[in-house]
């Protein structure tokens, strides 16, 4: 008889059970974790899809050259340190960077958060050692929790259910600021926090900020009555996080009843990260379903041919926006990898955003076991992605970065020059090093320049 080729099941919210998931918790309770998902998917959906497709719409510009994708947040959002001032003061240096972005390089800037979903961390290995004892890896608080015993970091379903409710708190915060007169450009020098205002690049930011003050009263005095202007006094503000915890990401799934499409609607923008990427793995399963703007990391063992697979894998309609390639080489591989990948993609003529995390293929682990980052070779990737575009002919359109608006410690360097000895003053991250404010706000400003050359 001769071979029947047996076509694919057709894609549904739960098509991704039927492969490979990697980095998928092993819950101990497989009948709490169906309660849970029963939970999740009568709870309401966090993003309205008609959202999704504007920032779709607001990506495609980036892809085009056009616009600049600035995504930042967390590295990992906690479930213990979670305050309204902790979201305004992120969401301050982000606003930040996004003026200090667009006035320095006349772009405009899509604005997307690390946050309201961010709980979930990939890991390099299954377990970790803590002083004398070997435990299961934290994951997230997601998951499980970060407590050094062995308890904690048993999964707990009821954590995704608590996911969700403070991604809502969240996301119900971010909207009251970014559409309440929090985000008005009037309101620009109320995001400079002191500890930032008093440093090089927060006075180099009042710079910025009486510039715009001086052309908004400059347009008053013409007789342009601003009030009206919407977009002088909201900003869009879109929130994502790696899709990592199917179980969490399938029961928020929901179909649109405009176009009947799927959208995961536990966020804005979902990406699939380094360690899940795999062509024929459950994530790209998940994230070819939906229709949200997706993206997918790219790290130094990534060929040509996976670059341009994961293009046909999560945009097979050549939909400008629809993907984020954001690639995360580490300084001293950027300049070597990156050309041939732009190359390629763009041979197949994929429109697809570039954008550089300059954090993941940086991180160093100091002589006591404390991981962090260089703000110099963070600066050298970002230098590095700018000079391959250049080279290549093709537009940088994104940062991605790691960051705090609180003061810590936990990155090496920067104007500020904190140094090693340092680094346990003020190191709270519940994984990765992040930017502090006024790191983030150096690093745009140098990006600004890069834009603009
Ligand atoms: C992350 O973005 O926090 C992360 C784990 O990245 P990557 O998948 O690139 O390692
Ligand atoms: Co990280």
């Amino acid at each position: 008889m001769p071979d029947v080729e047996l076509s694919p099941p057709p894609w549904a919210p739960g098509s991704w059970r039927e492969r490979p998931a990697a980095q998928q918790p092993e819950w101990p309770d497989p009948v709490a974790l169906k309660v849970v998902h029963a939970r999740l998917a009568a709870l309401p959906p966090l993003v309205f899809a008609g959202e999704a497709r504007a920032l779709t719409a607001a990506l495609s510009e980036a892809a085009a050259g056009r616009a600049f994708l600035l995504q930042a947040g967390d590295c990992a959002e906690s479930f213990t340190e979670f305050t309204a001032d902790s979201i305004r003061d992120k969401l301050k240096v982000i606003l930040q960077m996004a003026v200090v972005l667009t006035y320095g390089s006349g772009v405009p800037v899509v604005k997307v958060g690390r946050i309201a979903g961010q709980f979930a961390k990939p890991r390099s290995s299954p377990t970790e050692r803590v002083g004398d004892l070997v435990l299961d890896s934290f994951r997230g608080h997601m998951v499980n929790d970060d407590a050094p015993v062995a308890a904690a970091r048993v999964p707990d379903p009821e954590r995704l259910v608590a996911a969700y409710h403070q991604s809502v708190a969240t996301l119900n915060l971010l909207r009251a600021f970014t559409k309440g007169g929090f985000a008005d450009l009037t309101q620009v020098h109320a995001w400079n926090q002191a500890f930032v205002a008093s440093s090089t690049e927060g006075r180099r930011f009042e710079g910025i900020a009486e510039g715009i003050d001086r052309a908004l009263r400059f347009m008053a005095a013409c007789g342009i009555d601003l009030s009206g202007e919407r977009t002088l006094h909201e900003v869009d503000f879109w929130t994502s996080h790696e899709a990592l915890i199917l179980e969490y990401e399938e029961p928020l799934t929901r179909r649109d009843s405009l176009s009947g499409q799927w959208y995961d609607c536990s966020a804005h923008m979902l990406w699939v990260g380094e360690r899940s990427r795999q062509l024929d793995g459950a994530h790209c399963e998940f994230l070819s379903g939906i229709e949200n703007p997706v993206g997918a990391k790219v790290g130094p063992s990534a060929t040509p041919d996976d670059v341009v697979g994961l293009c046909e894998r999560l945009n097979p309609g050549r939909v400008p926006g629809r993907l984020t390639l954001i690639t995360r080489f580490g300084a001293s591989a950027v300049a070597e990898r990156l050309p041939a990948l732009l190359e390629a993609v763009r041979a197949e003529g994929h429109p697809v955003v570039w954008a550089c995390d300059p954090m993941h293929g940086n991180t160093i682990t100091t002589e006591d076991g404390r991981k962090t980052r260089r703000f110099d070779d963070i600066l050298a990737e970002v230098k590095g992605f700018f000079a391959a575009h250049r080279q290549v002919g093709t537009w940088p359109g994104g940062l991605h970065v790691e960051l705090t608006g609180d003061d810590v410690t936990e990155c090496l360097g920067g104007v500020e020059e904190i140094v090693e000895g340092q680094l346990h003053e003020r190191y709270t991250t519940t994984c990765d090093p992040r930017l502090n404010a006024r790191q983030g706000l150096d690093l745009a400003f140098r990006v600004a320049e890069l834009l603009r050359a």
